[in-house]
């Protein structure tokens, strides 16, 4: 029987990860991949939060000219979009599953509500988190941070589209070096991306440790929960 290293766990999955090669919108193939790889680790017993980015819908901080928490609001509406498409997703592989939104939009899905997102994990629903923390300025990695924190999850599973934390970026950098692992505030030091300051902060303040990996691999969610060292883990010495 696999047995699986963590009990709750929030999985971050950036809304460019939905987007696949396209760039925009939501590849339904690999929407499909990611709510299977839920479904796996699922079955297995883990409690599933989720957070979904809305990078491939829009992206408030490229917005050049238009006022910055009009197109952060943008952008949290962005991710209500990608949340629905993941309840569906996981609905049609027969999965429980509760959206709450951080911005009140009764008709479309509950409100955040803390005590009930718990109820519903340990239903066995697995839960997503929409419309950020519902302030602008705040990106969904804080999101991931904050509910995290809140739901007591026990670590951070950051899917990427690249497979971890690397010294410089990868796709620009063919001798790029990737870490195993890497304290918060060498992440933070060294500006190296893999999240805002404010998201590790936050982990690094709640002691919460963070696992960068790569989604396009089937199966990779499976083999952190499992404990494989795959991508970089992030934490405090
Ligand atoms: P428990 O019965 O408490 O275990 O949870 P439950 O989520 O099954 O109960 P509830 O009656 O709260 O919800 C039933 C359905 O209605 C679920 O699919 C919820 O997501 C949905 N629901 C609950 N509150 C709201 C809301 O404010 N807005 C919308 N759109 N749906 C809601």
């Amino acid at each position: 029987m696999e047995k699986p290293v963590y009990k709750r766990v929030v999985l971050k999955i950036s809304g460019e990860a939905l987007a696949g090669d396209k760039g925009f919108g939501i590849d339904s193939d690999i929407l499909n991949s990611i709510a299977e790889q839920i479904s796996e680790v699922h079955k297995l017993g883990v409690q599933v939060a989720i957070v979904v980015g809305g990078g491939n819908i829009w992206r408030g901080r490229n917005s050049k000219h238009m006022d910055r928490a009009t197109a952060d609001y943008m952008g949290m509406l962005a991710t209500v979009i990608n949340a629905l498409a993941l309840q569906d997703a996981l609905e049609n592989k027969g999965l429980d599953t509760r959206v709450q939104t951080a911005i009140e939009m009764k008709e479309i899905a509950e409100p955040y509500i803390r005590r009930k997102a718990i109820r519903h994990l340990e239903k066995g629903r697995a839960v997503i988190f929409a419309a950020g923390t519902g302030n602008p300025f705040f990106s969904t990695d804080t999101t991931a941070a904050l509910r995290a924190a809140e739901i007591e999850a026990e670590v951070i599973l950051l899917a990427k589209k690249v497979d971890g934390v690397y010294d410089s970026d990868p796709a620009l950098n063919s001798s790029a070096q990737k870490f195993e692992s890497i304290d918060y505030i060498d992440v933070i030091n060294k500006g190296l991306g893999v999240m805002d300051s404010t998201a590790t902060s936050l982990c690094m303040d709640n002691s919460i440790p963070i696992i960068v990996f790569g989604i396009s691999t089937p199966g990779n969610i499976k083999r952190v929960i499992l404990g494989e060292n795959i991508g970089t883990v992030v934490r405090g010495s």
